[in-house]
């Protein structure tokens, strides 16, 4: 079937058909990682909105479960969208989610386990109450614009927290609701944060992380050593952002920090393809996890050619970084089981204008590790002060056109003739790593400060015919000081 299919993945999460979009409460309960996503069971393209549901024990190999939440009462009638899970005091996980009326209103839903002791989950309960929040002639909210509803919180006053995205005109609001029971939620006159001409703010994630640790903190702890995120996904720009901040508990409010800026000039999550994400608190691993869906970038007459659509990156573990000013990400340490046949080198001279077939891998499906040496830093390019927008430059300045340090990277799926190719580059940098999986190039630079991810339809690199190949299109040499590539086996998925 790879023969047939081989953009379909071998270890990124993704069903047997049709089509998905947002990861939905990934949590862990009793030892089971679980994972929902917005599913169209019946079509490759978005519509008929229901939940998928796999399970695992190593976030790696998944079994799937069935639709365990879909249109079934007035108050989700014409589909159930995003929403989070929040694990409650006693042990039970509560799921909110939006769902759409009969007038297409937006409204927020609660389910709970039918039986809290199946660690499965597999079969949920919508309250009788649902909907919990509505958009109504008093409160002026958007019916069109309220969803997506986050892990809730417990105030010191004993009352739960919950933000939806929303927004008015062109401001994109958090707003905030408030609950002793988790059942009667009261609107906050105040939203948790707003900003200006941000437009609609989808799948809101808000969540404490630790000063000076890469330990995760369960969203319930309000700890005073933490300091906060709020990540937006921007309809207009289909891109994940955050911002660093304060939460005033007293006033329920959140205030980004100084230089931590809101919308499309701040802090990406990815600056390739990643939107919709969530985490969750991994309290086995004591952990935070991000999960996040990635489009395709191909046709919908080639998804419905294929049957299905979208895929979701490898998970992975979150933390602040040192700095206090931005988040650092690497894909979750499970994944390192798949990797088979190693090939190392080190100390490997690469001159201005070369290129390096690294050899015995599946090209195709790989995890590579490098870092490159670079010496004469004199002889770099002199930046250009107006050069302000980094993925403006990368495609104006892509891997062809020649430097003197550099461009020199990778070039992964790519054909024998290296007539296809992608190219993962630097123009001057430190350490690399970089995740292939058919369709999918998934790339995390200085350590996991920056994350570019990409969607890849080779038509001659596929299956056995994809190669790897260092590269160098400088004038200077630059010294690969290590390089470990790795096959990766399939994990079980669906
Ligand atoms: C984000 C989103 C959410 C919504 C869901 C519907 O991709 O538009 O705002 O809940 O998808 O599938």
């Amino acid at each position: 079937t790879t023969r047939q299919q081989p953009y379909r993945t071998g270890y990124h999460f993704q069903p047997a058909k049709n089509w998905m979009n947002d990861p939905d409460a990934p949590m862990i309960y009793k030892g089971i990682y679980h994972f929902f996503y917005q599913y169209n069971p019946k079509r490759t393209v978005w519509g008929n909105i229901v939940w998928g549901h796999s399970a695992s024990t190593d976030l790696v190999n998944w079994i799937p479960h069935k639709i365990p939440i879909y249109p079934s009462q007035p108050s989700d009638i014409n589909g159930a969208w995003s929403g989070s899970a929040t694990i409650l005091p006693n042990g039970k996980p509560y799921i909110l989610y939006t769902g759409i009326n009969p007038r297409d209103d937006q409204v927020q839903n609660l389910v709970v386990p039918k039986n809290a002791s199946d660690p499965y989950l597999r079969d949920w309960v919508k309250s009788p109450k649902n909907p919990l929040m509505a958009p109504t002639a008093q409160n002026q909210i958007n019916s069109s614009s309220f969803r997506d509803p986050t892990t809730a919180w417990l105030g010191h006053d004993g009352r739960w927290r919950v933000i939806i995205g929303s927004k008015i005109h062109r401001e994109g609001l958090a707003i905030l609701y408030r609950s002793k029971d988790f059942v009667h939620w009261t609107k906050s006159q105040r939203p948790l944060h707003s900003a200006k001409g941000t437009g609609m703010w989808e799948c809101p994630d808000f969540f404490p992380v630790y000063i000076n640790s890469q330990i995760g903190v369960d969203t319930l702890v309000l700890d005073k050593n933490v300091k906060y995120v709020l990540k937006l996904s921007l309809d207009d720009t289909k891109h994940d952002y955050y911002t660093i901040g304060t939460y005033n508990q007293t006033k329920d409010v959140y205030t980004p920090d100084k230089g931590s800026v809101d919308g499309d000039s701040g802090l990406r999550y990815d600056y390739g393809k990643f939107y919709a994400s969530k985490t969750f608190f991994d309290s086995a691993k004591n952990r935070r996890i991000l999960w996040g869906w990635i489009n395709e970038s191909s046709s919908v007459e080639d998804d419905v050619k294929k049957g299905w659509s979208g895929v979701q990156a490898i998970p992975r573990s979150l933390w602040l970084d040192k700095s206090g000013k931005q988040l650092v990400q690497w894909p979750i340490k499970e994944i390192e089981k798949l990797r088979v046949n190693p090939i190392n080198l080190s100390n490997k001279e690469l001159k201005g204008g070369s290129v390096l077939e690294v050899p015995h891998v599946t090209a195709e499906q790989a995890d590579i590790e490098i870092s490159f040496e670079v010496s004469k830093f004199g002889k770099a390019e002199v930046l250009d002060p107006r050069w302000t927008n980094p993925q403006l430059l990368c495609s104006q300045k892509g891997a062809s056109v020649r430097g003197s340090l550099g461009p020199f990277g990778l070039l992964v799926l790519a054909s024998k003739g290296m007539q296809e190719r992608t190219a993962v580059f630097f123009r001057i940098f430190k350490g690399h790593n970089k995740y292939i999986d058919r369709s999918i190039v998934e790339s995390f630079g200085g350590g996991g400060k920056s994350c570019i991810t990409a969607r890849v339809y080779p038509t001659l690199a596929i299956n056995g015919a994809a190669h790897l190949y260092a590269f160098n299109n400088g004038t200077e040499s630059v010294k690969i000081a290590r390089l470990s590539a790795w096959s990766m086996k399939k994990a079980q998925i669906s």
